[in-house]
């Protein structure tokens, strides 16, 4: 689901692209983002704040279920490299 979704700008292991920021940075620990914030993102898209890769949009089609899959599948990229 995170490649259908997400890796076209979130990097195809949440590293990063030209379009958008890693998703496995501090910036976005559980303490800074909880898993709510990523349903947020997905459902109203996010305006450009801590980045310059502009304004993320709307996610269409994903559920919020399908959200929190995605959150697990990038908490354990971020356990790997000991964030969260
Ligand atoms: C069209 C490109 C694009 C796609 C597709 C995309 N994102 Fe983003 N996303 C961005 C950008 C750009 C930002 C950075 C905004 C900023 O400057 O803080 C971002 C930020 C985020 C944030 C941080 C939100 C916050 O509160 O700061 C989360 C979480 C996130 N994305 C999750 C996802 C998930 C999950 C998906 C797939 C369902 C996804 N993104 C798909 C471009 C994208």
């Amino acid at each position: 689901m995170f490649a259908q979704n997400c890796s076209v700008c979130h990097g195809p292991a949440g590293d990063g692209t030209t379009q958008g920021p890693p998703l496995v940075d501090i910036i976005y620990e559980p303490n800074h983002h909880a898993d709510a914030a990523f349903i947020l993102a997905a459902r109203n898209g996010v305006r450009a704040h801590h980045w310059r890769f502009g304004d993320m949009p709307p996610v269409p089609g994903v559920t919020d279920e399908i959200v929190l899959e995605i959150v697990g599948y990038i908490r354990w990229l971020q356990r790997q490299v000991g964030i969260g």
